[in-house]
């Protein structure tokens, strides 16, 4: 019998393969599991209410389990809310620290705080701005809240949490033939291995591909739309590699955001920072880099700064390798250079010392980018030697400033040039107005990230961050 298996707070679950593939983990805990404390907010990755832990053997993270489908739970390790208070009704140290500092009056967004500070406190994690980033709370206010988290950093991790690390289960699906599953759905496929995908994807193209499913989550939980067939990505280990090759950093399609910006913290700081930027930590520790550069969003955060560094996209389709510059990916708004039955394997980002990337929303935590500018510019002997400039948000495309670029490259680095290279930029990009940001606030926003990187390549303090807790 073939199924989808998980432990679901320390208990082994089975749910058969045949339910509809694009149910949610929220669904199926509150209707079918009877696990009632996860709640459900936004039902799009926003809020956080639906937050719950998920753990295999790359350690335990907090996750929204409102876009979460079925078959990705395969092999891994869920504590919902019910789970992180033990098997005799013992409390977690971050329960009791909640109860303490007083961090809940209505309590509908309180299963959620306490999956992501359950899961922060098995990680040792201590940023709490950064881990609490994507739970909204509307009436306790988020000082207690941060409060219990620090009142419980040093408490000693229950032992029924520390018990999930030695119990993934062995894998009983790995795809096979497709078959008809509830409501006139087809099964999905879950491939183990690169090649296995590249022959199931060249025999049916028009499948849908689910890699972390943060984007394809809200096709099906706003739009309602139903897919079928389906291809998870997420059981193929090689698509989760990150290699180091002469040419740069190789780094598979199902890398997710929190693992990449691990990866390059200190290869290339300003990516690392950009990344705390994507989403939250529950959207970060889902999404996958192959995702949002397939998904070819113009205010994806990915594409500019990998656009910038001078990446490269590998692409394949059954047997046929190809590999192309990202920038050159992107064809038109929402439309790819990429071929029925074709999917993105890995891309190679090489080292970019000079990177600067600097995202622009309404909020600073859990917002998509009004405009995203990234900066590769090396200067050698106060002349500009290269210059790589990439923007999201200014066309329906991520797109490098050619002509900016130009009025750099060759010219001596002091803010004469930056402020010619500025007005230069009005060739570049003609953006939209749209709820996000104006045109004109675009474009003036651009010229001024290009001033800020030259700014704070010369030492001028430029952070505007300075509201303290
Ligand atoms: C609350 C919220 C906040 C967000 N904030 C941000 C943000 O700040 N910045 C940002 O850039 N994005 C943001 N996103 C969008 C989303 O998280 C990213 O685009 C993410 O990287 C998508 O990756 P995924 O693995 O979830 O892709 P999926 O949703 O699984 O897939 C997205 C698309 O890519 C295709 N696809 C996936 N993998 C492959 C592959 N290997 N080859 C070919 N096609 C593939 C799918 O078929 C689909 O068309 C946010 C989303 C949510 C819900
Ligand atoms: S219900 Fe809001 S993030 Fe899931
Ligand atoms: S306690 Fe009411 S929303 Fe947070």
């Amino acid at each position: 019998m073939t199924g989808i298996s998980f432990w679901l707070n320390g208990v082994e679950t089975q749910i058969p393969e045949a339910e509809s593939p694009t149910r949610t983990l929220l669904d199926w805990l509150r209707d079918t599991g009877g696990l009632k404390g996860t709640k459900e907010g936004c039902n799009e990755g926003d809020c956080g209410a639906c937050t719950v832990i998920l753990r295999d053997e790359t350690g335990a993270r907090a996750v929204n389990a409102c876009i979460l489908f079925l078959p990705q739970l395969k092999g891994k390790a869920i504590r919902t809310v019910e789970g992180i208070t033990g098997p005799k009704g013992e409390m977690h140290p971050v329960q009791q620290a909640m109860i303490t500092h007083h961090g809940s009056q209505c309590g509908f967004c309180t299963p959620g705080f306490i999956a992501s500070m359950a899961a922060a406190h098995l990680n040792g994690d201590r940023n709490h701005d950064d881990s609490l980033a994507g739970n909204l709370c509307r009436c306790t206010g988020y000082a207690p809240i941060i409060r219990a988290a620090r009142a419980a950093e040093t408490a000693e991790i229950p032992q029924w949490l520390e018990e999930d690390a030695n119990i993934f289960c062995p894998e009983i699906s790995s795809g096979g033939e497709a078959r008809p599953g509830r409501g006139g759905q087809t099964a999905p496929l879950s491939p183990t291995t690169t090649d296995a995908l590249a022959a199931l994807y060249a025999a049916t193209p028009e499948a849908t591909l689910i890699a972390g499913a943060t984007d394809i989550g809200l096709w099906v939980t706003k739009q309602l739309r139903r897919l079928s067939p389906v291809i998870f990505l997420n059981q193929i280990k090689e698509l989760q590699d990150i290699t180091a090759t002469t040419e740069g950093m190789r780094i598979g399609a199902m890398v997710t955001i929190t693992r990449l910006r691990e990866a390059v913290k200190t290869s290339h700081p300003g990516l690392a920072e950009l990344l705390r930027r994507f989403a939250s930590a529950q959207i970060r520790n889902t999404a996958t880099i192959g995702g949002n550069i397939a998904n070819g969003s113009p205010i994806g955060d990915g594409p500019p700064a990998l656009i910038a560094a001078g990446a490269m996209l590998h692409l394949r389709q059954g047997d046929t390798r190809r590999s192309l510059a990202l920038e050159d990916f992107f064809l038109d708004y929402r439309k790819q250079d990429r071929r029925p039955g074709e999917f993105v394997e890995a891309i190679t980002l090489p080292a970019a010392p000079d990177l600067s990337c600097y995202k622009v929303s309404k909020r600073f935590d859990q917002d998509i980018s009004a405009l995203c500018g990234c900066f590769n510019i090396t200067v050698t002997g106060g002349r500009i030697s290269s210059a790589r400039i990439a923007f999201g948000g200014m066309a329906a495309i991520p797109k490098r400033a050619r002509v900016a670029e130009a009025a750099l490259i060759g010219q001596d680095w002091n803010e004469t040039t930056i402020r010619r290279a500025m007005r230069a930029m009005t060739e570049d990009y003609q953006p939209l107005s749209d709820m996000r940001a104006s045109a004109g606030y675009r474009l003036t926003v651009a010229q001024n990230l290009l001033l800020r990187c030259y700014f704070e390549r010369s030492g001028v303090e430029t952070s505007v961050l300075k509201v303290a807790p």
